[in-house]
């Protein structure tokens, strides 16, 4: 199952319950049902996304992102695929949606934490021009986990070229 099988889309109240189900196999302190609401209906800078497979009528979600855009700035607030849909190039298609979407909307510099121990993410962020510029000691109160801090500074034409480059097409 690859990202050309895939549709990426506005998220709405109606998916919650499948996306907090995935934060919940996804991060050691996920999202809950409460926090998605009120980043869809309460928080105008909240922008969220979600991976659907489409068959006939029914849609099942495999993953989502979303990102906080202040002025200028966009900041990534969640992005994870469900564990068995993983590696299939949903995690970078979300992603390049998401920049697209963000530099349409002006952005310019996009952040992010990451913990220090997530490989996968940061090697995602990696790959796709992010730079480590910081860490915040003790961040994550699970386990006093550090963040790591990535920028992407120069977002205008970002996506098109990524795009280009692994020849992604949406839904
Ligand atoms: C991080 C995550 C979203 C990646 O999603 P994904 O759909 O599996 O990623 P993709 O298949 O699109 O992989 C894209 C790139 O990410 C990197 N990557 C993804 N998983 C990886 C892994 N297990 N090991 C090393 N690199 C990995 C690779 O660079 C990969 O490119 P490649 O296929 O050319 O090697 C996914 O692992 C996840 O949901 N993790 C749990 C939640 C999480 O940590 N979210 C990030 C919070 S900051």
């Amino acid at each position: 199952m690859g990202v050309r099988e895939t549709t990426i889309r506005t998220m709405s109240l109606a998916d919650i319950e499948t996306v907090v189900e995935i934060d919940r196999l996804s991060f050691s302190l996920p999202w809950s049902e409460r926090v998605y609401r009120l980043e869809l209906t309460e928080n105008p800078a909240a922008h969220l996304y979600v991976a659907v497979k489409k068959k006939y009528t029914d849609e099942n979600i495999l993953g989502y992102i979303g990102f906080w855009y202040i002025v200028d700035e966009t900041h990534i607030s969640t992005l994870a695929v469900h564990p068995s849909e993983r590696r299939t190039g949903i995690g970078e298609g979300l992603l390049i949606y998401a920049m697209e979407e963000a530099e349409s909307l002006g952005a310019e510099v996009v952040t992010l934490e990451v913990r220090g121990s997530n490989q996968p993410a940061i090697m995602l962020y990696q790959k796709f021009g992010f730079e480590v510029v910081g860490r915040r000691p003790r961040y994550y109160k699970d386990n006093g986990e550090d963040a790591i801090l990535m920028t992407l500074k120069d977002l205008p034409g970002w996506g098109q070229t990524r795009r280009k480059k692994i020849n992604i097409s949406y839904g």
